[in-house]
């Protein structure tokens, strides 16, 4: 196969997966996790299944140990690893948690929500050396507060835009990638587009056409991929969109984040559900 620019990551929760996956591919760049794939997860499910419900400690042990089986599979893309938030979750509590699950594996990239408090820990975070990648990103206003807010990192900070659940409410979730690649052509590149909520095929091949120095792609849209002997986008790929076009905006990326509009309901129904599914296996809510 020829491989593509774009590191290709697997979204998911298992680490037998990303072995099927390296198998098929020959590679895997990278991983991203979250709470509602690490719940899915057929260690945690056994568990759950058999009754025993897990302590908020417990739930970190067992996490821990799933990233340390994902983290030398991988290459330089890393493991995302995510911050359990609810609405109420400040950047202390985030960033105390992110610094704890760094520790875990070397190659580890803490995932924060990007609401006002994620950027915080974000910020928090990068003076620290922590590698951060900002989930639940549905705007380009989004990206470029992520942008502001990263400012002087040392390592480069992902940023990660949900096609997929744009696409779900009507809208052409791509335009969002591609307008937010476009936006940081202005900037110095210390932020990375990670493509995310990818559901099908030609996603993944429009993430190509973009340009994306990352996508992290479910194992079923890995296998479909491969199954069709890995096609590469020709200069003929058209993407076709069945949702409303979202049109690109003139942000200045040199504004502080706190002056950009970072407010979605979808990043509030993300947390909602991550912290519902994280619940789900605890003894008791967290
Ligand atoms: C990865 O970082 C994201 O959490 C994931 O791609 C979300 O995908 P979904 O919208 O299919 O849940």
């Amino acid at each position: 196969m020829t491989r593509p620019k774009t590191k290709i990551l697997v979204d998911g929760g298992d680490p037998q997966e990303t072995r099927q996956v390296k198998q098929l591919l020959g590679f895997v760049d990278g991983q991203t996790t979250n709470p509602s794939l690490i719940a899915k997860n057929p260690h945690i499910r056994e568990l759950i299944a058999s009754g025993h419900k897990l302590s908020n400690r417990e739930e970190m042990d067992e996490y821990k140990k799933i990233v340390e089986t994902i983290s030398p599979l991988v290459g330089d893309g890393g493991v995302s690893i995510e911050v359990f938030s609810d609405e109420k979750t400040t950047a202390a509590e985030m960033f105390s948690q992110g610094k704890e699950m760094f520790s875990w594996i070397p190659n580890a990239y803490i995932k924060y929500p990007c609401t006002a408090e994620g950027l915080r820990a974000a910020q928090m975070s990068v003076r620290h050396g922590i590698r951060v990648n900002i989930t639940l990103c549905f705007s380009q206003q989004q990206a470029a507060a992520v942008y502001a807010a990263t400012k002087g990192t040392k390592e480069p900070a992902y940023v990660s835009p949900f096609v997929g659940r744009l696409d779900d409410i009507g809208e052409n979730g791509m335009d969002v990638v591609k307008n937010i690649k476009r936006m940081f052509l202005q900037g110095d590149g210390h932020v990375l587009v990670l493509a995310a909520s990818i559901r099908s095929l030609e996603h993944l091949l429009y993430c190509f056409v973009l340009d994306t120095e990352l996508v992290t792609v479910p194992a079923a849209i890995l296998d479909q991929w491969a199954r069709k002997n890995f096609p590469l986008p020709d200069k003929q790929f058209q993407y076709k969109a069945s949702g409303k076009p979202i049109p690109y905006k003139e942000l200045d990326l040199e504004q502080p984040w706190e002056t950009f509009d970072i407010q979605n309901e979808l990043t509030r129904k993300g947390i909602e559900k991550f912290a519902a599914d994280y619940r789900a296996t605890l003894l008791r809510s967290a």
